[in-house]
């Protein structure tokens, strides 16, 4: 699927990502999601915008149909605007009853999405990397590497059911979460190298997945430490175990954001280990939160070092607008 869309640094060095996570409509959706999309990406200007997964809430949202009309309604606002956009699946886009890939195709089919079905033997369907060109070459000088967290922790895998493996310390919400797996990461190593004789050198990375890392706790847990802006009220949703992505990722050296979704009544970021970690988890209207906390977040990316962040509340943004 080549589209002839190629992502490039702007003149001036600097590129726009506008992450949205849990967007989590359906086709009755609030009427203030969309209008909330819309007003951020007029706000932020972006170059790409990114959604985080449960882009659509599968509790709800069952058919093939459903999404089709889904799609088309909150695809609008970047393909009017002709602005690239891509996405992860999250856990709600796997309730839906239109199997994964199925779903991908369908993504994939809007004229500005750069959403990729996994390479073969790579689990999941939506890890993917999408390179960003240099303003001054066509080297790739970023790249933003999409992983699928997928759904629910599948205990056969160890042979062990889950609530066997149920520890003190394990929270209860963090045990029905999968895992990223071996093969994930193994596939982030080859790319990241890929990335790297290609350009000459290692190229710098943003990662985004719907379930955040294990170590988000850390960030959650030394707010001072990891200078923590935003609000991370909640204990983290992850997985139990720990996929040792972050750990892949420190020592390739390449990723300095993760951005993640999930859950819903926190967002910050904050900085560990020199990977600056972002949780937005609820970008549309219907599930329960605080209307202040509702927005998605703004990269901007300087070619030459250095990235900045900001939390775009939507609400405020609607507000504004009246
Ligand atoms: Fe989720």
């Amino acid at each position: 699927m080549d589209k002839n869309i190629t992502l490039r640094f702007r003149k001036n060095g600097t590129f726009r990502i506008l992450m949205i996570s849990d967007l989590q409509e359906t086709v009755n959706y609030d009427p203030r999601a969309l209008r909330g999309l819309e007003a951020m990406i007029s706000k932020t200007r972006p170059d790409l915008v990114v959604f985080g997964g449960d882009n659509a809430d599968g509790r709800h949202l069952k058919t093939e149909a459903e999404l089709s009309r889904y799609l088309e309604i909150f695809s609008r606002p970047m393909e009017e605007k002709k602005i690239p956009w891509m996405h992860v699946f999250g856990n709600h886009d796997y309730d839906i009853d239109v199997p994964a890939k199925k779903q991908m195709k369908m993504y994939a089919a809007c004229p500005h999405c750069l959403s990729k079905t996994s390479p073969a033997g790579v689990p999941g369907v939506s890890n993917y990397v999408v390179p960003v060109l240099s303003s001054k070459s066509d080297l790739p000088a970023y790249a933003i590497f999409a992983f699928d967290t997928m759904y629910k922790l599948n205990s056969p895998k160890a042979g062990v059911p889950v609530e066997d493996i149920l520890l003190e310390g394990n929270e209860p919400w963090t045990r029905k979460w999968d895992t990223l797996t071996f093969d994930q990461i193994a596939w982030y190593r080859r790319e990241s190298k890929k990335l790297e004789k290609a350009a000459g050198g290692v190229v710098r990375a943003m990662a985004v997945m719907h379930v955040p890392p294990y170590e988000f706790q850390r960030v959650i847990d030394n707010p001072e430490k990891c200078r923590l802006e935003g609000f991370a009220d909640q204990k983290l949703q992850c997985s139990m175990f720990n996929s040792g992505v972050f750990s892949a990722m420190l020592e390739r050296g390449d990723v300095e954001i993760i951005a993640a979704g999930h859950l819903h009544r926190d967002n910050f970021a904050g900085e560990y280990a020199g990977i600056l970690c972002t949780l937005d988890g609820c970008a549309g209207f219907s599930v329960k939160n605080f209307d202040e906390r509702r927005g998605g977040r703004l990269f901007v990316i300087n070619e030459k070092g250095g990235r900045k962040t900001e939390f775009i509340s939507a609400a405020a943004l609607l507000e504004e607008k009246e």
